[in-house]
């Protein structure tokens, strides 16, 4: 992979712990909350995936609050906690190595930039609350195509606007389905496995697979 001129990262669960708001609120939610986590980006996940088969596109942010509000009902956790979840789902924490690697790759003049299923206000106040607005040349929002990942035209984006090869561009994700998307699309799709997941049967297996984002230095 020496030959990457730009890194594309995934934002939910690959920068960003999407089971960082539950978690903070785990001493009102009770031993749950992480099972409620789970089923609420799993619910969140499925009605983007839903909504764009059904050509019924709603935003990023309604389908969080749809998503939370089928969830809290599962689980059974008390309405007041609604605001305080979606409060702290607009400023999840990143990954404790993150901002270093981000600065590391900074430093090495790559293209670096977010595609991301988030609205361009979710995905600016992000960086912005972590402290990461100098760090990406572009945040790149589905908003801008109309449809969520995996559709090709999420992935075609960072294409258009770079004009660089497909294969110079390495795309990150977490997200096992997302990772396919993008090798599927042309690009050099790395795996970032934080939770030892099995991978998918979806026509690509990733180049590489790392467990954090401190791996990304030495391949690149
Ligand atoms: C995103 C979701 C897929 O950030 O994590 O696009």
């Amino acid at each position: 992979m020496k030959n990457i001129k730009a890194i594309i990262f995934d934002a939910y669960g690959t920068l960003f712990d999407v089971n960082s708001a539950a978690e903070k609120c785990k001493d009102k939610i009770g031993s749950k909350w992480e099972s409620f986590a789970n089923y609420w980006r799993t619910t969140q996940l499925e009605y983007t995936w839903l909504r764009s088969l059904m050509k019924r596109h709603k935003d990023f942010w309604q389908i969080t609050e749809d998503s939370l509000d089928k969830s809290m009902k599962a689980f059974n956790v008390d309405p007041s906690m609604r605001s305080e979840l979606l409060d702290l789902y607009k400023i999840l924490s990143p990954f404790k190595e993150v901002p270093e690697v981000l600065k590391t790759l900074k430093e090495k003049k790559l293209k670096l930039a977010i595609l991301s299923n988030g609205t361009p206000t979710l995905l600016n106040e992000l960086v912005k609350n972590n402290k990461l607005d100098n760090i990406f040349d572009d945040l790149f929002s589905i908003e801008k195509v109309g449809i969520y990942k995996p559709d090709s035209k999420v992935y075609d984006m960072p294409y258009q606007k770079y004009r660089i090869e497909k294969n110079e561009i390495a795309f990150l994700s977490a997200n096992t389905w997302d990772v396919s998307g993008g090798g599927n699309y042309g690009y050099n799709a790395i795996w970032v496995n934080r939770n030892k997941n099995i991978f998918d049967n979806l026509d690509y297996k990733p180049n590489s697979e790392i467990k954090d984002l401190s791996e990304l230095i030495r391949l690149i």
